[in-house]
């Protein structure tokens, strides 16, 4: 049975403006695209504080918060939205740990960052975060829906 694109698990996937600027673009990518994720979305935008706070607003009491949004509005973002079967929650998983300290080597952060505060790479943490952050990155008509011929291939 075939299961419609639009029923298709997505996540908000963000290449930090470290990421943008030490060329980390093509490498985080291919990771998605090689794991069989499908892309749907992408654009370039350098966000204004005010969007940073608004994308971060669960983390306002934190004592990062003001530096957090200082750095996510300072240079481009990759906002991107990816999709496929448990995408949310293996997007986290190639990722890896918040503290590159502690990520997995095999993970982006783990073979590709080395501080917290410059982890190159943001993406939601379930279903109802990424819903929310793709609503807010992106206009409906920014996501395409399309048949990739590698689908029946993956699936
Ligand atoms: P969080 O949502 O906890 O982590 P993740 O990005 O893995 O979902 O935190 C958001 C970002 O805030 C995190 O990617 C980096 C930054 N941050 C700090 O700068 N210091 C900290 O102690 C923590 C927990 C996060």
């Amino acid at each position: 049975q075939e299961v419609h694109a639009a029923e298709m698990e997505r996540t908000f996937i963000a290449i930090k403006p470290d990421g943008v600027q030490r060329g980390l673009i093509s490498e985080i990518i291919s990771r998605f695209e090689r794991k069989g994720f499908k892309l749907v979305a992408i654009k370039l935008v350098v966000p204004s504080k005010e969007f940073a706070q608004k994308h971060y607003d669960d983390l306002k009491e934190r004592p990062f918060f003001n530096g957090l949004c200082e750095f996510l509005s300072s240079g481009p973002v990759l906002a991107m939205v990816w999709e496929g079967e448990g995408v949310i929650k293996y997007g986290r998983k190639l990722i890896g740990a918040t503290d590159p300290q502690k990520s997995e080597p095999g993970t982006i952060r783990g073979d590709l960052a080395v501080v917290v505060g410059r982890n190159i790479i943001h993406g939601s943490d379930g279903p109802e975060t990424a819903k929310h952050e793709i609503n807010l990155w992106f206009k409906p008509q920014e996501l395409v829906n399309y048949k990739s011929n590698a689908e029946k291939w993956v699936y």
